[in-house]
């Protein structure tokens, strides 16, 4: 039986990961076709997308999942809601629980909130990001694009550079990736390194060179100012100088290495506008280039992927056929 929720990929098993990343290559094609195909193993379920944090990917690609596999979709907007007269998360579920709905897609502030709420409700909840815990179907999509990438993910040695001490990105990464037999390692400036971060068993860098030299793959983390990050660095063109994913930094890589970003870009911060939009064409066309990105790939794999999680948790019907 699959999982109940996906709430995170910490101890999610490795089979279950790869029945995500097959669900997610089924119907994947189905996005590349125009108009994209529409499929109907979720008619009759309603999906809630309870957002309380601001969001333009995820938000969206959950939307045109849920509705590509034929569910209702309702968008909660924390801003509009009656959260903003003091209304708990725990009573304003109850009363959309109330309206009779399917499934929760939840992005949240505070870590633990998508955990919190599969203690009070029967329905599937799927954690859209919750503080700086996890946001396992962002993993996901990172981990799909990687395998369509490079076809093997053991062994593949990943880079996650940036702000990891604010990241939820990168806990996901990190567990998803190591269960599915990747090396990872971690760059950062020390002050933006959670403490305990060696327990992971990542190995890690405060030099990017170092770091870069031998991967296959970076991703590449946004300093989250909205976070305060930008306490824990000097200058933010002081970053952009010494952690920033210039063209510069990727040319000490040993071969070509591929790019991602889970969004939203804060451009000549973290990377540079050059490294960030050479493409695949573009990047075949300057053989001498050391990156290609993978970033506008990983947002159409977060469609395949977010219809996965949901026909998985909410279907009874076997994976279409994806022609
Ligand atoms: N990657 C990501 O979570 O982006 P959004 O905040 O736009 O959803």
């Amino acid at each position: 039986m699959f999982m109940r929720h996906l709430t995170g990929l910490y101890q999610v098993p490795a089979q279950t990961l790869h029945e995500i990343l097959h669900a997610a290559s089924v119907f994947k094609p189905s996005l590349l076709q125009s108009p994209p195909k529409l499929f109907s193993t979720l008619a009759g379920k309603t999906v809630v997308n309870l957002f309380f944090e601001n969001s333009t990917r995820t938000r969206t690609s959950f939307e045109l999942a849920e509705r590509r596999l034929g569910a209702s979709s309702v968008n909660f907007a924390a801003a509009q809601s009656s959260t903003s007269k003091g209304e708990s998360l725990l009573d304003t579920v109850a009363n959309i629980e109330a309206m009779q709905v399917d499934a929760y897609v939840i992005r949240h502030p505070h870590a633990g909130a998508a955990e919190l709420l599969t203690k009070h409700t029967q329905k599937p909840v799927i954690n859209a990001g919750d503080g700086q815990h996890e946001h396992p179907t962002q993993a996901l999509l990172d981990i799909f694009t990687l395998q369509e990438t490079f076809e093997k993910l053991s062994g593949l040695r990943v880079l996650i550079l940036g702000d990891i001490l604010h990241s939820r990105v990168a806990r996901s990464n990190i567990f998803g990736l190591q269960t599915l037999g990747a090396k990872v390692s971690l760059c950062a400036p020390p002050t933006l390194l959670p403490r305990e971060i060696h327990r992971l068993g990542v190995t890690v860098f405060t030099d990017i060179r170092e770091a870069i030299r031998n991967c296959d793959a970076v991703n590449v983390l946004r300093i989250q100012l909205e976070r305060e990050a930008g306490g824990f660095i000097p200058s933010l063109s002081e970053y952009h100088r010494f952690y920033g994913l210039t063209e510069e930094a990727v040319a000490v890589a040993s071969k070509k290495i591929f790019i991602l970003h889970p969004g939203p870009i804060n451009r000549e911060i973290e990377i540079s506008s050059s490294v960030a939009d050479r493409f695949g064409s573009d990047a075949q066309e300057m053989p001498q280039a050391k990156s290609e990105s993978l970033i506008l790939r990983q947002v159409t794999n977060g469609v395949a992927v977010r219809m996965a999680v949901l026909h998985l948790l909410l279907s009874s019907s076997p994976l279409p056929s994806p022609n």
